[in-house]
This record gives structure tokens, C-alpha cells and sequence, in this order.
């Protein structure tokens, strides 16, 4: 985008755009090099590169959000880089030093200040960190060099609606990770693995596919790229598995609902549960908190109907409000989620 060019930031969907700048950094004979800043969308790789064959790659997903105030808030970014540092040491990686990580996010922020939506628009500006392996490799050994890239781009909600409940379906034919595989991490191969049955539901009017526990396909898992999340009476349940990835929005949603008086249950949730659960959703930074209105279980031919009236449930909209309230400045951030990024004047 040039100077000149108008972007109509109420209206932004989850794409691509392009901004100014990017960050990278290398981790080479042992150690991390000196930070770039690019303007270059493109990256040189080596063909033999380990991440392009033996699947090397890992990624994060975090937003910076224009508050109230005028102040620019990025969420739970130490906890990001947690969950980096946790998927490199999963696939045999080079972890990336928290220090750097928040280097490089705040750097990108800056550098892209004239890309963070303005508040009024409810949109945010996406971070994308991703880290790949970048030694030449025939002979399926971890690469010794790295490259760790933060790019970021404007974005408005994940699914087209926002938030409105969405339909989601369950296939038992296909698993999105192994049980004790690369689920947990955020590893690019995960979401190759999940693009099958993501295609199969969107072909017949779904959002989105649900993942049941790849083991004995009887309880649930997690919800295309986001995690799952359901309300029975007093209580926020919430599944609890290997394969998954640790939502940072879930973690969140969980401590915001004990704060609302709800009692947390995180425990494996039997599919046919949600004939007893009174609202689901989904949670993740892209998709934030995505109420369903039913879930189709193929397998067992049958549709759980959890809204009829188009509208999101009370419980879930006020857990979505108290997010979105401490992420755009509106509420006290009393459990220090965000970190303010300070521009030179
Ligand atoms: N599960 C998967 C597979 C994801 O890709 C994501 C997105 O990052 C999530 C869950 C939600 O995680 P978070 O809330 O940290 O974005
Ligand atoms: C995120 O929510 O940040 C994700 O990474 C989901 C993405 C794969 C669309």
C-alpha cells in the first residue's frame, strides 16, 4: 500500500496485506545474528532448506489492538513466545530467546505504526512470527541454522460473520494431529494435516471442522485453528488433551470466567456431551471467541442445536466483552496481559 491509498479498516476480513516493513534475525554458528529490518516480502531459501522437506516450521499468531486511549496494547506477547520456544524444542529446533521475541514484536509494531487500525474500527494488527529451519538437508537430521521472521498485517474477524454463531462439523476420517504427535505445537504441518477436512466441512456449509481426541474418537479435541470451549450452567468447560494446541484466548477466557464466579472444568468432554452443554464456541487470536449455532456429528448422523435464534449466548457474549474490553483499554488489565508499546515521539 503507498501513502496515498485509503484502507477501509471496518471492513477488513483475515488476509494478507501488505505493510512496510518485516523483521529477521538468523541463528547461525551457534548463535542469533543481528536483527534486519526488510522491506522485502520475499525470502531466498536454499532448495535442500530442512523446513521445505522435513517440515522445520513453526509460527505464532498475536495482535496488537489501538485502545480507547489512543495507546497501542499488544496481548500476552512473553506467553507467544513461550509457546515458540516450546514447538522449537518440540521438532528439535533452535528455541528463539524471549528477549529477542519481544525485541522483534515491538520493532515490527513501530515500524508499521501507520498499519494499526484505528479504534473505532474493532480491527487489530496481526503478528506473525514464524521460524524455519534453514540448512540444507537430504538426510532427515534437525537443521543448524534458522531464520525467525516477523511479519504483521492488518486484520479484521476470521470468519466473515464476526460475531455470530457459526456452523461446525465433526468427520471421524480424518485426525489433525497424532496423540502424542506435533498437536501441541504450533508446527506448520498440523494445519496441512487439517486442510482436508476443513475443505470437506466448507463444501457442505460449515465454518469449520471439530476435532475429536485422535486416540479413540470420543471426545472432543479442538475447532479447525481455534480451541473449544463450552457453558453448562455455572461452569466453562473445556477439553483437556495432548493433541491440541494451549490456546492463549482459552487460558484467558478461563481465568475471566473463574473472575465472573464460574467454576473451570478443563477434562476430556465426550462428544455426545453437547447434548447437556446451554452454549459452545470457539476461542484463538483469529478467531477470538466465535459462538456455534450446532454442531453436524457425521458419524453419528445427528446435529447438536445450540442456538436457533441467530444471536450469541449470554455467557459467551460476556466473556467476549470482558476479553475484548482489557485488549482495547476499556476495562483494568488486572492480571497483566498487555504489554504497551511505547512510540518515539
Ligand atoms: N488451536 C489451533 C490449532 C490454533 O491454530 C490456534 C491459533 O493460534 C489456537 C488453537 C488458538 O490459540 P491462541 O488463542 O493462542 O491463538
Ligand atoms: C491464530 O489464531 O493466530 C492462528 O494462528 C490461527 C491461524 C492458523 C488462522
Amino acid at each position: 500500500m503507498t501513502s496515498n491509498e485509503k484502507i477501509d479498516w471496518s471492513n477488513l476480513t483475515f488476509s494478507y496485506m501488505k505493510t512496510d516493513y518485516n523483521v529477521r534475525c538468523t541463528f547461525k554458528d551457534g548463535k542469533w545474528g543481528e536483527i534486519e529490518v526488510c522491506e522485502d516480502e520475499n525470502i531466498t531459501l536454499h532448495m535442500a532448506a530442512s523446513c521445505l522437506h522435513y517440515g522445520q516450521e513453526i509460527f505464532e499468531g498475536l495482535k496488537a489492538f489501538r485502545g480507547v486511549d489512543g495507546k497501542v496494547r499488544l496481548f500476552r506477547p512473553r506467553d507467544n513466545a513461550k509457546r515458540l520456544r516450546d514447538s522449537a524444542m518440540g521438532i528439535k529446533m533452535e528455541p528463539v530467546p524471549e528477549d529477542l521475541f519481544m525485541k522483534m514484536a515491538t520493532m515490527v509494531i513501530k515500524l508499521n505504526e501507520r498499519f494499526v487500525p484505528p479504534y473505532e474500527s474493532g480491527s487489530s494488527l496481526y503478528l506473525r512470527p514464524l521460524e524455519i529451519g534453514i540448512t540444507p538437508r537430504v538426510g532427515v537430521n534437525p537443521a543448524t541454522e534458522y531464520t525467525f521472521i516477523i511479519f504483521v498485517t492488518p486484520v479484521g474477524p476470521y470468519f466473515k460473520d464476526g460475531f455470530k454463531p457459526t456452523k461446525v462439523a465433526i468427520y471421524r476420517e480424518f485426525d489433525r494431529a497424532a496423540p502424542l504427535g506435533t498437536g501441541r505445537w504450533k508446527v506448520g504441518g498440523n494445519y496441512a494435516c487439517g486442510m482436508a477436512a476443513t475443505a470437506k466441512a466448507k463444501a457442505n456449509g460449515f465454518s469449520a471442522a471439530l476435532f475429536l481426541d485422535p486416540k479413540e474418537k470420543k471426545y472432543l479435541d479442538e475447532c479447525g485453528p481455534a480451541n473449544f470451549f463450552a457453558i453448562k450452567g455455572n461452569k466453562y468447560i473445556t477439553p483437556k488433551s495432548g493433541s491440541i494446541l494451549p490456546s492463549i484466548t482459552n487460558m484467558s477466557l478461563q481465568t475471566l470466567a473463574a473472575d465472573l464466579g464460574m467454576e473451570v472444568e478443563c477434562r476430556p468432554i465426550p462428544v455426545e456431551e453437547l447434548a447437556e452443554v446451554d452454549e459452545a464456541a470457539e476461542c484463538g487470536t483469529a478467531a477470538v471467541c466465535t459462538p456455534l449455532s450446532e454442531i453436524f456429528d457425521e458419524g453419528a448422523n445427528h446435529t447438536y442445536v445450540l442456538t436457533t435464534d441467530g444471536k450469541p449466548g449470554p455467557m459467551v457474549t460476556k466473556l467476549y466483552n470482558a476479553l475484548r474490553d482489557i485488549q482495547y483499554g476499556r476495562a483494568e488489565d488486572k492480571h497483566n496481559w498487555n504489554t504497551i508499546i511505547e512510540f518515539d515521539k
